[in-house]
């Protein structure tokens, strides 16, 4: 049985967010395509993370120190670690994204769970065959998508899975169709499922 996860850093609710609508997209089709996969998702929004301490990092340290796995300040980590595929939706805000899904990256980046260091170079541990970043933009950014490069380093840093990315960009401004250019992204979303 296949496992996904799906990081669900939109921040506006899903009956309005255009990345979540995304999202759904690809996830409704890839579930109708494999029937024996599970979505795990996690709605950042409604999540109990916070960001690092120094309390965290230092609590985090002594646990990896006493190998003490099971302690619930590895359960984010573990999760990443161990998911088939992952999926991450976040919207561009300030030319990234939510400050939450940094949040999540801060308790998802643990030395020994989701990458060691072999001869001073960092090695990913996370097993994830293809990490997809779905976001959407109100400009054209163009290349400059330092949010999906972010996501990228971050999935090069902890795995060694095949990264892909969406972008839909030109919601916000004037007089922009969005409800085609909705419908079209949506297809692509959907043709994307069925190769993913
Ligand atoms: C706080 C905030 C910051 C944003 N920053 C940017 C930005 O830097 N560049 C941009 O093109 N759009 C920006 N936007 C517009 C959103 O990216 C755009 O509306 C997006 O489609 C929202 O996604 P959603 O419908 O999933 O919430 C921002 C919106 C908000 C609320």
């Amino acid at each position: 049985m296949e496992n996904i996860l799906f990081i669900n850093s939109c921040i506006r609710p899903e009956d309005i967010s255009r990345t979540y609508r995304l999202c759904k997209s690809f996830l409704d089709r890839y579930t109708e395509l494999h029937k024996d996969t599970t979505v795990t998702e996690i709605v950042l929004t409604k999540s109990n993370l916070t960001p690092f301490t120094q309390n965290d990092v230092e609590q985090r340290d002594a646990a990896i120190l006493t190998k003490d796995y099971d302690n619930p300040i590895f359960d984010y980590a573990k999760q990443f670690a161990n998911a088939d595929k992952i999926i991450i939706g976040a919207p561009l805000w300030d030319l990234s994204y939510p400050s939450i899904l940094k949040v999540y990256i801060e308790h998802i980046c643990v030395n020994t769970v989701t990458f060691v260091y072999e001869n001073d170079m960092p090695k990913g541990l996370a097993k994830f065959s293809k990490l997809l970043y779905i976001s959407t933009c109100g400009g054209f950014i163009g290349e400059n998508d330092f949010g999906k490069d972010y996501a990228e380093g971050i999935a090069k840093f902890l795995g060694n899975g095949e990264f892909t990315s969406m972008s839909v960009q030109g919601l916000d401004i004037a007089g922009t169709d969005v409800d085609t250019i909705m419908n079209t992204a949506e297809e692509k979303a959907i043709q994307l499922a069925e190769i993913f």
